[in-house]
């Protein structure tokens, strides 16, 4: 693709504003220079650029696609669903769900729908939960070859605890996994990643199958869930009655290492913190689905202290937006909640570098450093009446890209680009 200079406002996280305030980048009237699919140079615009191709986004900021680190696209039929927390919403509205995807059709159908759903949301990447089926997993990776887009996916392992029909085996899953990591991963921009959907749901056999394949595959990712509810707590004590921790279980099998992300574990322990910190393992934080579900409200603090990579996620369906702009809205409230504070830049760095960090995949995506792959959303400062005004009033960048967080979705999203290339336009 041929060399294109992008004119707007800019912000992107060279560190974490947590620990380096100096991180944060923004410049006001910038000249985004991508070349073949990369990022060639972030500088002030200038005239050395006016000769060349540029498309100039009037009253727009570009930032680094989103990352969202758990999300499950069988879950997008039965978003928004109430009444009960996780056991029942599993069993009421999320297994009955998923089972329509025996059907190859339906996976078909979804997979690109929901990845238009994404790049309308400003999202380029994001780490997904397919069904039990192999041609659920089958038909995202073919739908985000075909968006070039820089997904991780994998099969769900649940062979106990659920739905006879949503139910494989400690083998077929196994096989399944490997035949998908052998025909998918590192193809185009694709990361295979393992799937157990939670200790509870999962013989012994299974685990220790799941953390060979982790083992013998370099590169691939293990996601699975962690710590969300205290009768899914409980699930898993009586299922694995030797463990003393609810960590424990993925460590006994090996599946706690610098390549596993953990979605939500909002009740762990100090102890489990510091182990968490000792595996290098990462963790997905779901805001809105923690305050739909009622789970609890996730510790940012204590992350943070042990070094824990944080990446910011929907966990659609029980998240009740696909938007990181309103992850980001729940995630303020969160931290209001335990009186901890996260300011703009914070947020945007948990839904870009920082969610990239967590899937270790910052050396290609996540900021705009030179030679990353270009993918970028243009968001619009005038999206709707409230927002331009709040924008016309605010007195810094960062409150500038509050009000964005605060206020914004899906229609603030002008263009969303991959590896350069318009991939969605509003209307
Ligand atoms: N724990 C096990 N499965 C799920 C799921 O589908 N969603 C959420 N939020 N938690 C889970
Ligand atoms: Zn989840």
């Amino acid at each position: 693709m041929a060399r294109q200079v992008h004119r707007a406002a800019i912000f992107h996280l060279r560190g974490d504003p947590g620990h380096d305030r100096g991180a944060a980048h923004y410049v006001d009237d910038g000249a985004l220079v991508v070349e073949n699919g990369h990022v060639i140079e972030l500088a002030p615009w200038s005239d050395r650029f006016a000769g060349e191709q540029v498309t100039h986004h009037r009253n727009a900021l570009i930032v680094p696609g989103f990352v969202d680190c758990h999300v499950h696209y069988p879950q997008i039929d039965m978003i928004a669903s109430p009444g009960g927390q996780l056991l029942d919403w599993l069993k009421d509205y999320t297994f009955p769900s998923e089972a329509r995807f025996a059907d190859p059709k339906v996976a078909a159908e979804a997979a690109p729908f929901f990845l238009e759903q994404l790049l309308r949301n400003g999202t380029t990447t994001a780490l997904v939960f397919a069904t039990v089926h192999k041609h659920s997993a089958e038909a995202l990776f073919e739908a985000a070859l075909a968006r070039n887009m820089r997904i991780a996916a994998g099969k769900v392992l649940m062979d106990r605890n659920c739905p006879e029909d949503l139910r494989d085996t400690a083998e077929t899953g196994h096989a399944d996994s490997a035949d998908l990591i052998r025909r998918y991963h590192g193809k185009g921009r694709l990361t295979y990643a393992i799937t157990p959907r939670f200790a509870a749901s999962s013989t012994e056999r299974q685990l220790a199958l799941a953390a060979q394949l982790l083992a013998e595959n370099p590169g691939v990712l293990l996601q699975t869930h962690l710590s969300e509810n205290g009768a899914e707590i409980d699930l898993v004590r009586a299922t694995y009655p030797d463990c003393v921790d609810y960590l424990e279980v993925y460590e006994k099998f090996g599946l706690a290492t610098d390549r596993s992300v953990f979605a939500h574990g909002i009740h762990l322990s100090s102890e489990e913190w510091r182990r968490m910190g000792v595996r290098g393992s990462a963790v997905a934080f779901c805001p809105t689905s923690n305050l739909f579900l009622g789970s609890g409200l996730f510790n940012l603090a204590a992350a943070d202290r042990e070094h824990v990579r944080v990446g910011l996620a929907t966990d659609v369906g029980a998240g009740t937006s696909l938007s990181q702009l309103a992850s980001m809205n729940g995630a303020y409230k969160v931290a209001q909640l335990q009186k901890q504070t996260l300011d703009a830049f914070r947020l945007f760095y948990l839904a870009t570098l920082g969610g990239a960090r967590a899937l270790g995949m910052d050396d290609r995506i996540g900021n705009f450093a030179p030679g990353k792959e270009a993918d970028f959303v243009v968001l619009d400062l005038a999206a709707t009446p409230l927002l331009a005004r709040r924008v016309a009033h605010a007195k810094s960048a960062a409150d500038r890209l509050f009000a964005l967080a605060m206020l914004g979705d899906d229609r603030a999203v002008a263009h969303t680009y991959v590896m350069g290339e318009r991939a969605y336009s509003r209307r």
